[in-house]
């Protein structure tokens, strides 16, 4: 079976489905909201009507555009670690940019913090960005002729903080991600993992309540990348801001995410714990995403299975 044709909503599994994760409007407010969201790239002008499904085909169909975010809905609570998995091209970064419309929705509602981002104006979406929401990018782009507590207080200037307090922010974000030493150095004289450091501290100088990361480790070798995830769990064990992480990678999913939704195609397959996506996989897709990590875990099994055999059997002579 195609599996890419289902709707999502009859191949959740027996986890948390699609369908269940739009809140009534009277239950306590989500940090972020996403109300059938889609983005549609398109050489030519579309009008998207998403109750046109003749039209949604064809747009599918066609060589000109691209349907890259296909009637999302879910909700991030307040604190939230939540994590969007996909395979290369399944939409994740799309729908993360959507968040702060640095790409624009074709359709649809994203409230962040009760305010809806959708509806703002030019003015009233810079003044959002600037203080609401952070964002950390696999390559962040550290401003290359400023010192590395320049670039960590750029976004502190943008806000209109005088010199002074910027200055003392961004140094105790640098003391955060244990970079204090190098305040003075340009960037270019840190390695990958303290680039990304220093995105980390520029992205929580700012103080937002919401943090997006667009895989923000993907570029860090297995060591260093590791190392960073245990400062991000770190962090936020005293944060405790809503963070939306995209990931291609499962371990990192399962050590970071109190929640993770698994996108295919623009629409989302699966939401609920990363545990329980491992047990009970919706379709053959998500179960394609855990399979490699099953393996691991039988071949460990095996072996300590193996091991016990091995103790035993020397027990046995020695007795
Ligand atoms: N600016 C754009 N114009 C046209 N098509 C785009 C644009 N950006 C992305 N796409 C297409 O939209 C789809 C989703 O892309 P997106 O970058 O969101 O996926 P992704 O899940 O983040 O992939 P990756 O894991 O490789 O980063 C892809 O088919 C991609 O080619
Ligand atoms: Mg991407």
């Amino acid at each position: 079976m195609d599996t890419r044709q289902q709707n999502p909503e009859q191949s959740a599994g027996s986890t948390e489905t699609v369908a269940h994760q739009a809140a009534p409007e009277s239950q306590t407010q989500q940090a972020i909201e996403i109300r059938e969201l889609w983005k549609v790239y398109s050489s030519s002008d579309v009008d998207l009507d998403v109750e046109d499904e003749e039209l949604v085909d064809s747009l599918e169909e066609s060589d000109e555009s691209v349907v890259a975010v296909k009637d999302v809905s879910l909700d991030v609570n307040p604190g939230e670690v939540f994590i969007i998995m996909g395979l290369s091209g399944s939409g994740k970064s799309t729908l993360i940019r959507c968040l702060l419309r640095l790409v624009e929705p074709s359709n649809g509602i994203v409230r962040i913090n009760g305010q809806d981002v959708t509806a703002m104006n030019k003015k009233e979406l810079t003044e959002f960005r600037r203080h609401q929401v952070a964002m950390v990018f696999q390559h962040y782009g550290l401003l290359p002729h400023k010192s590395v507590e320049e670039n960590v207080a750029f976004g502190l200037k943008l806000q209109g903080i005088p010199k002074k307090e910027r200055l003392e922010r961004a140094r105790e974000a640098l003391k955060t991600v244990g970079l204090e030493k190098w305040a003075h150095y340009l960037p270019a004289a840190l390695s990958g993992g303290m680039q990304q450091r220093v995105g980390i501290a520029r992205a929580l100088v700012v103080e937002s309540p919401v943090l997006l990361m667009d895989e923000p480790f993907s570029g860090l070798d297995p060591l260093i990348r590791r190392e960073m995830q245990d400062e991000l769990v770190r962090l936020q064990e005293e944060m405790h801001k809503t963070i939306f992480f995209v990931t291609h990678d499962l371990d990192e999913a399962m050590r970071l995410g109190d929640r993770m939704a698994v996108m295919r195609s623009g629409s989302i397959v699966q939401i609920g714990k990363p545990a329980e996506i491992f047990a009970n996989p919706a379709d053959d897709y998500v179960a394609r995403f855990v399979q490699d990590k099953r393996d691991e875990i039988r071949k460990a099994d095996e072996q300590m299975a193996e091991l016990a055999k091995a103790q035993a059997a020397a027990e046995k002579v020695v007795d």
